[in-house]
């Protein structure tokens, strides 16, 4: 007998061979699959009314519930688990019930990371990150996402560029670049045997690990890290605290900062290598909380959108942790290291934004990007903030595909206070003709904006 089960002849739900199937392609399937289970024998008119007051709310649970998973996919949230469980249960306990400004270091080792896939000094192109969206609205969150350990830091084909930079850098204004407390002089020296252990097991081709140190195979630089401890008398303990955050910052491309919890609960920035800050002066910020921190920024909606929140961050993150974020500007100069257009980096000057030329050439418009990532380490407790800078002529982004119209819609979503924060009245009008054209041109060319979300995941 011919079954009505082997009339079927669309394939199972969720076995398209690429695995992106969109709803509607979905609900397709759904209605295709349905149709073809029908049974041949008629039903009578009370039979098809049950039979579809039946259907039409499963397929609305479905499709519901389809979207639900996958706006839950997108949620950047600390993991509920450890990436690595390795702390043992009373560890875990210890970090709910410690006092404030305490710390019981922790047995965590950080897993030993696969050699980055094929990294090549020459090939290897940094990361594209595009961390705007499209408006109506800008939303201030924290917008974290889990960085796996292996992520921590990020090297790639200008790594020249940036180590010549920062030895320049060290060689002119050490002192105002790299800064340790007391407090934060041993774990100073942790975070840089972190890097030590790191690094030449994630790119092989550019550091190895020697008997008391590293070494850099392309610039043949050679540290010696074996007799640096972090501790002793005040003054030796941040002569070595500095010497650790210098080796650090000359073996990647990333400014580092450790923050520290005190026994008033907040945490304090007590050490930095900030080498490429662009518009913040390490010494003015130096010992500042972490509220301080941005307040005296003037960071947009902090008290209100982000405070709690960071608060929470720093006091629950566990050494199996790590968590990253991405942010923009735009820079209407092309210096790296400090953006001069808006003031001088020395002395207690302002710096502002009424300081910088109006409506300059697009020519002069940078896009200004930084990949931040924190981790708690585990001996001292001391929480790592690194900040890598990624740098570009604006006319560069704008000739891949929907960055110019995406970027444009995400400055005019800006609002008063982040606009003001941002500097957009500098460059607004010179910047904003530029990327409607740019994208006026890709729309010309067959650009289709409906299958923008497939080409991308945020932050890229
Ligand atoms: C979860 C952690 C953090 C979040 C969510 C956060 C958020 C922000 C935001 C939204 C801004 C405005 C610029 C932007 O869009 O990025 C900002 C600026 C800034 N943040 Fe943070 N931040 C965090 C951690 C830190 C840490 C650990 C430091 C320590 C140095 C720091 C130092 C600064 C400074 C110096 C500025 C510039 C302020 C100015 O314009 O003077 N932030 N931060």
């Amino acid at each position: 007998m011919d079954s009505p089960l082997t009339n079927r002849t669309t394939a199972p739900l969720g076995s398209s061979a690429s695995g992106a199937v969109d709803t509607s392609t979905k609900l397709d399937q759904l209605l295709d699959t349905l149709h073809a289970y029908r049974p041949t024998f008629k039903l009578t008119p009370q039979q098809n009314l049950l039979f579809i007051a039946f259907l039409f709310p499963s397929i609305l649970l479905y499709l519901i519930n389809n979207r639900y998973q996958k706006s839950k996919q997108k949620q950047p949230s600390l993991p509920s688990k450890p990436t690595t469980a390795t702390s043992t249960a009373s560890e875990k306990q210890s970090l709910r019930d410690r006092a404030p400004g305490t710390w019981r270091p922790s047995s965590y080792l950080f897993p030993k990371p696969p050699s980055y896939p094929s990294w090549s000094f020459e090939n290897t192109k940094p990361l594209p990150y595009r961390p705007f969206r499209y408006g109506p609205i800008y939303h201030t969150t924290m917008g974290l996402r889990t960085i796996k350990p292996e992520d921590w830091i990020e090297l790639d084909n200008q790594y020249a560029k940036y180590h010549g930079t920062k030895a320049f850098r060290i060689a002119e204004r050490r002192d105002k670049c790299i800064m340790v407390a007391p407090e934060a002089a041993a774990a100073s020296v942790e975070l840089l045997q972190e890097l030590v252990a790191y690094l030449p097991e994630r790119y092989p081709t550019l550091f190895k690990r020697t008997e008391r140190g590293i070494e850099n195979l392309w610039s043949g630089e050679s540290f010696d890290v074996s007799s640096l401890t972090g501790t002793g008398p005040e003054e030796e303990a941040v002569e070595q605290g500095c010497k650790a955050m210098e080796i650090a910052a000359r073996l990647i491309q990333d400014d580092l900062i450790l923050m520290i919890e005190r026994a008033d609960n907040q945490y304090y920035l007590l050490a930095g290598a900030a080498l490429l800050p662009g518009f913040w002066r390490l010494t003015q910020k130096f010992g500042m909380s972490l509220a301080e921190l941005h307040t005296s920024g003037d960071v947009p909606q902090y008290k209100e959108k982000l405070h709690k929140g960071m608060y929470n961050l720093f006091r629950r993150l566990k050494p199996e942790q790590m968590v990253g974020r991405n942010n923009y500007f735009i820079q209407v100069d092309d210096s790296l290291a400090w953006s001069w257009s808006i003031g001088p980096e020395d002395g207690d000057g302002e710096i502002s934004w009424s300081m910088a030329e109006k409506n300059k050439a697009v020519e002069h418009h940078y896009f200004r990007s930084e990949r931040q990532t924190l981790r708690r380490l585990p001996k001292t407790g001391a929480v790592c903030f690194t900040i890598r800078t990624y740098f570009e002529p604006i006319k560069a982004i704008s000739e891949e595909e929907y960055a110019p119209g995406r970027l444009a819609s995400a400055i005019r979503s800006w609002g008063n206070h982040v606009a003001k924060y941002k500097g957009m009245e500098r460059y607004g009008e010179v910047l904003l003709e530029f990327l409607d054209k740019k994208h006026q041109e890709q729309v010309d060319r067959g650009l289709d904006l409906s299958r923008e979300d497939e080409c991308r995941a945020y932050p890229f």
